[in-house]
């Protein structure tokens, strides 16, 4: 079965969790970058990255080379932003009808993960979702989001 992991990161914690997803199954890699990235400075990251979950804003990402065609099953991640999942991944959304496919989503966050699972299963209706799993504050519990993360694939394990 080929796979891929398709994610978006600001600050590094989904691209960890991507990375550990890497060592436990063989996979490509896409990251999405949009083209004008947001300001890693607060406050103006909350409020940029806050307005853009609240317009419901498609940023442009950057050219990427990707036939998801070839792929049966896509794990997907993002941060949490504002309590759903990221902008560039409403874009990836956006850009790639995708159905028939086996799902596995994942989250970062700091606590509030509020519906961002859900609502990604949403957008994702018309494809077999695996598992949905979250991860928070993943750079300064390395160890522990490891483990959580094993213990997350065992459960997949059977199933895809
Ligand atoms: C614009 C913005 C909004 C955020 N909103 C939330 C939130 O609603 N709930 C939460 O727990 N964390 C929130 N966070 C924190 C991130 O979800 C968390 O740090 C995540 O792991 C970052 O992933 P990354 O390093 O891959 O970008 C927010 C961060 C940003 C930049």
């Amino acid at each position: 079965m080929d796979k891929i992991v398709v994610y978006y990161s600001l600050e590094g914690n989904t691209r960890f969790i991507a990375e550990c997803i890497g060592e436990h199954f063989e996979l490509d890699f896409q990251e999405l970058k949009p083209v004008k990235e947001l300001s890693k400075v607060e406050p103006i990251k909350h409020i940029w990255g806050g307005k853009q979950v609240m317009m419901r804003e498609s940023p442009q990402l950057k050219e990427y080379d990707l036939d998801l065609h070839k792929y049966d099953l896509i794990f997907l991640g993002t941060p949490v932003w504002s309590f759903n999942f990221s902008p560039p991944i409403r874009s990836f959304l956006k850009e790639n009808s995708i159905s028939g496919k086996i799902i596995v989503l994942f989250c970062t966050h700091m606590g509030m993960p509020g519906k961002t699972l859900r609502n990604l299963e949403k957008e994702l209706a018309g494809n077999n979702i695996k598992g949905a799993f979250d991860y928070k504050n993943v750079l300064k519990n390395k160890e522990k989001v490891k483990k959580k993360l094993q213990n997350d694939i065992s459960k997949l394990e059977g199933k895809i």
